[in-house]
């Protein structure tokens, strides 16, 4: 039902009409060293106009108003954005605020420029495709080559097939730069640090980490998502990619005096198998070799690309092309930033161009969230130390990050930890079972995950439909259970303390007893049903009045001779 107060919501909401003289109105959101660089575009910029700055930091401000001519300023986004005076806004804060920026400036109405990477974490996607797509905003996500001509006419010749079947893509982003050996000198009384740290746990001033936040991983995410991002957005854009299915990844910090909590010298690995197509791509801060470059490879020809110019280059032994360039750039080949082609002018005019006509612009969200998800998969990989796996493809969802114990309580502390992607349950020898709980509760669900237990020995188990027993350190629930005499079984733990299912040996037959196992947990209803290894162990119909049919999960170390336990790849698909 339209109701008065819904009418006069999205009345507010509706674009402004704008005549063909009229200018668009932008107030800036992080007005450092990006946002700078975008305002002398816009200054110069007959259809638009700079009315307002915000940042958390006097020394930007300050510098960032001038440029505007002197405009208000203000330390606080919400009160920022409901400036009526704004018709859109261009965000280049840090990485850890881009997607909460981005939503609170879409919900009051405003056009958005957003920096990339869009997001920070891979489960921010989905809040910012809503934010631009239920307000209808035009947004723009700071990936400008697509704004590049030399780039859309390498597009063309790309898509017009003359690469022939492109299987490799080679993404580079070498500098070889001192980023970070000395501390600024940043008077914390210039800075809102709360409002800086956002969601962030609150932690003493870091002049180190405000000016460096790029390379900590509570503000940004390193090489991958601060250069790679870049380029592998081309290559989704080229070739029609959607998101990697699998990443593999490795990282060393060479420069360990600049205080990087991300590696300065990282390489990942791409998978995109219903393509056919691999992405590499290698960053390094201490050889500019290549410097930053992307390279397609088909099996006629290849590809380069950088920020200035393209070279199309035949397969020597086929020469079915002759070999043709497009050069724009004057200067190295790889190099960050040319005057020509002018990306941030470019990229900036199309999503005025956009604001105006209220099509979309080259770079949307969705667009931007791609981007970012690809690199945050190859930053899981590279802290896990394993393979990722594109978490929602088959609709589940990681339940542990191999790295951390984040969304799980432990109950004895110095029991439970992570090691090598793993979770660790060790247990010497104490007198009760011990648990690592997930914090939510889950009703019907499909359960997936690895375990094994250290030479064999000993039991464990994952419960599930739990709750806290009576008894300290017990959980009731059910378990599937894993170890001696039980492995693949159903048990009730702490209630009715009986096998409630036992699993056949012929299940039982590809059991490693000293190695890694499958399990698949699966609870519908009444309905529960275990497998080993893809066999099935357990189908078990629940009879009995009263038994809850949710709970939170939990991982068991057993009493008893000390035991090691490991979990890993633990992943859940909530059912319907
Ligand atoms: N597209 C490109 O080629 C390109 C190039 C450089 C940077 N970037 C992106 O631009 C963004 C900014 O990078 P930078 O180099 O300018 O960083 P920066 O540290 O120089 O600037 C960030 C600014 O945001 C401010 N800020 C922090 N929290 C804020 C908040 N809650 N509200 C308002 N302001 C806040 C900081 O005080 C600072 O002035 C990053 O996401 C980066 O990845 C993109």
């Amino acid at each position: 039902m339209v109701t008065r107060r819904s009418l006069f919501a999205s009345a507010a909401l509706l674009p402004r009409a704008f005549a063909a003289n009229d200018r668009i109105q932008i107030g800036i959101i992080g007005a450092g060293g990006r946002a700078q660089h975008l305002m002398k575009s816009l200054v110069r910029m007959p259809s638009a106009k700079i009315v307002g700055i915000c940042d958390v930091w006097d020394a930007n401000i300050e510098k960032a108003s001038q440029m505007a001519g002197g405009v208000s300023s203000s330390k606080n986004h919400p009160e920022f954005l409901q400036r009526k005076d704004l018709d859109a806004v261009l965000i280049a804060s840090p990485d850890h605020w881009h997607v909460q920026l981005l939503t609170d400036a879409c919900a009051a109405g405003k056009d958005v420029y957003v920096e990339k990477p869009l997001t920070h974490e891979l489960s921010e996607g989905a809040q910012a495709i809503d934010a631009q797509n239920k307000h209808r905003r035009i947004v723009q996500v700071g990936m400008q080559q697509r704004s590049m001509p030399h780039i859309q006419k390498a597009r063309e010749i790309i898509r017009s097939g003359k690469l022939g079947k492109v299987y490799k893509v080679h993404l580079t982003w070498n500098r070889n730069t001192n980023r970070g050996g000395t501390i600024p000198q940043v008077d914390p009384k210039t800075v809102d640090w709360p409002r800086f740290l956002g969601h962030v746990p609150d932690q003493p001033f870091d002049p180190y980490q405000f000016r460096n936040w790029r390379w900590f991983w509570n503000f940004g995410g390193g090489t991958f998502t601060d250069l790679m991002v870049h380029w592998i957005d081309v290559a989704h854009w080229i070739l029609d990619l959607d998101h990697p299915e699998e990443a593999v990844a490795i990282g060393d910090s060479m420069r360990p005096e600049w205080r990087w909590q991300t590696p300065d010298t990282a390489q990942c690995l791409l998978r995109y198998p219903k393509q056919g197509v691999q992405a590499y791509f290698e960053s390094t801060f201490v050889n500019a070799r290549n410097a930053a470059m992307i390279e397609f490879m088909g099996d006629e020809g290849t590809l380069y690309i950088d920020r200035g110019r393209y070279e199309l280059h035949p397969e020597p032994a086929k020469k079915s092309f002759p070999y043709e360039e497009m050069i724009l750039g004057a200067g190295p080949r790889g190099a960050d930033f040319y005057e020509r082609p002018d990306g941030e002018r470019l990229h900036l005019r199309n999503w005025l161009d956009a604001i105006r006509s209220r099509k979309p612009a080259v770079a949307p969200v969705e667009a931007g969230v791609v981007s970012a998800s690809s690199a945050h998969l190859a930053n899981i990989a590279l802290r896990s130390g394993q393979s990722a796996k594109w978490p929602d493809e088959d609709g589940f969802v990681p339940l542990f990050d191999g790295i951390s114990l984040q969304g799980w309580e432990v109950d004895t502390q110095g029991l439970w930890s992570v090691r090598h992607g793993m979770i660790v349950g060790k247990h010497d020898g104490l007198k009760y079972n011990d648990f690592l709980r997930t914090k939510r509760s889950y009703g019907d669900f499909e359960l997936r995950l690895q375990f094994r237990l250290l030479n064999g020995a000993g039991n464990s188990g994952v419960q599930f439909r739990s709750e806290p027993a009576s008894i300290a350190h017990e959980v009731s629930g059910y378990q599937a259970d894993v170890g001696q005499q039980y492995w693949g079984c159903l048990y009730d733990e702490s209630r009715r303390k009986r096998v409630l299912a036992q699993s056949p040996v012929e299940a039982l037959r590809d059991l490693d007893k000293n190695g890694w196992n499958d399990y698949l947990i699966r609870a519908q209803g009444p309905r529960i049903t275990l497998q080993l290894n893809g066999k099935t162990t357990v189908d078990y119909e629940e009879k009995e009045p009263g038994i809850a049919p949710s709970g939170f999960l939990a991982l068991q170390v057993h009493s008893g001779p000390g035991i090691e336990v490991h979990f890993r790849n633990i992943r859940i698909r909530e059912l319907r």
